[in-house]
């Protein structure tokens, strides 16, 4: 019999390289996109090595529409039974009036067009596994903050076609599970802020962040459910974070 992979968007780092290790240890085999070749080889590697599984390691773009198209036809005659939808980010913290037209281009054409084209080329794999689809969206898809503007807006898309997705899909076996995290102490701020360390790291200064790992385990959990229970949404808070910006510091 073929093997069958689940996709993680985003596996470089962060969320969805903890997914990675913690379905790897479910024994899932792992199809893992993302752009940094290096970091991808790193973690395959690492996981070969502890788990008795088979990981394929792809340099995609998600916000290049032609390099998403060409990777699913390049992966035809694969069997998929999951996808995590994970790749995104966030950049800038202005008003809108200040944010610069390349950072709101870079967040839609990833967030909304790549994450959007990849579940949209995906469902046909999934359909003949009554496979599961994960798409991450966030606390910043359900609450508005100062600067959040085009990045809240991208997670309110997220969340808004999981929520369609469980309509187009309904009767087909196939899953739809919305994980929105709040803060999750990874590379997204250094992202966000194009490098400036300190300002990145000043996010997460005296809050017990949440640990890509904690994200991890929930989409495990979220995929290890029986064929006839869908875990719709579920969001993900740390203690300490009552909303976005509410936040008890040590
Ligand atoms: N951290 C949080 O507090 C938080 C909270 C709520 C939701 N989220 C969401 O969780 C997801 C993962 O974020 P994270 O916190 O794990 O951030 P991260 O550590 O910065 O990881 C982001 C991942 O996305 C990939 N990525 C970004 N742009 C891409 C592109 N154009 N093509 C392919 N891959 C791309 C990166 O890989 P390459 O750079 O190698 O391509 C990397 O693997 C995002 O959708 C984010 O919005 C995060």
């Amino acid at each position: 019999m073929s093997k069958t992979y689940t996709l993680i968007t985003g596996a470089s780092a962060g969320i969805g390289k903890a997914t990675a290790e913690a379905l790897a240890k479910d024994g899932r085999n792992l199809i893992l996109v993302a752009r940094r070749m290096e970091k991808l080889e790193e973690i395959k590697k690492g996981i070969e090595a502890t788990h008795n599984v088979d990981v394929r390691i792809f340099d995609v773009d998600v916000s290049d529409i032609d390099q998403v198209t060409a990777f699913f036809t390049s992966i035809n005659g694969y069997s998929i039974d999951a996808l995590v939808n994970n790749a995104g980010l966030a950049r800038g913290r202005t008003t809108l009036e200040e944010a610069k037209w390349e950072d709101i281009e870079e967040m839609l054409a990833t967030n909304v067009k790549g994450f959007l084209r990849v579940a949209q080329l995906c469902i046909p794999f999934l359909k003949q596994t009554k496979g599961h689809i994960v798409n991450l969206s966030s606390i910043a898809g359900l609450e508005a903050y100062e600067g959040g503007n085009v990045y809240c807006g991208t997670k309110a898309f997220v969340k808004m076609l999981s929520r369609n997705l469980r309509i187009d899909l309904h009767g087909t076996g196939v899953r739809v599970t919305d994980i929105a995290p709040g803060l999750v102490e990874t590379d997204f701020s250094l992202t966000r802020f194009r490098g400036d360390a300190p300002r990145a790291k000043a996010v997460y200064e005296g809050v017990k962040a949440l640990k890509p790992e904690d994200i991890a385990a929930c989409i495990a959990f979220a995929l290890r459910q029986p064929p006839h229970v869908n875990i719709d949404s579920m969001l993900v808070m740390p203690t300490a974070q009552a909303t976005v910006t509410r936040i008890a510091k040590a």
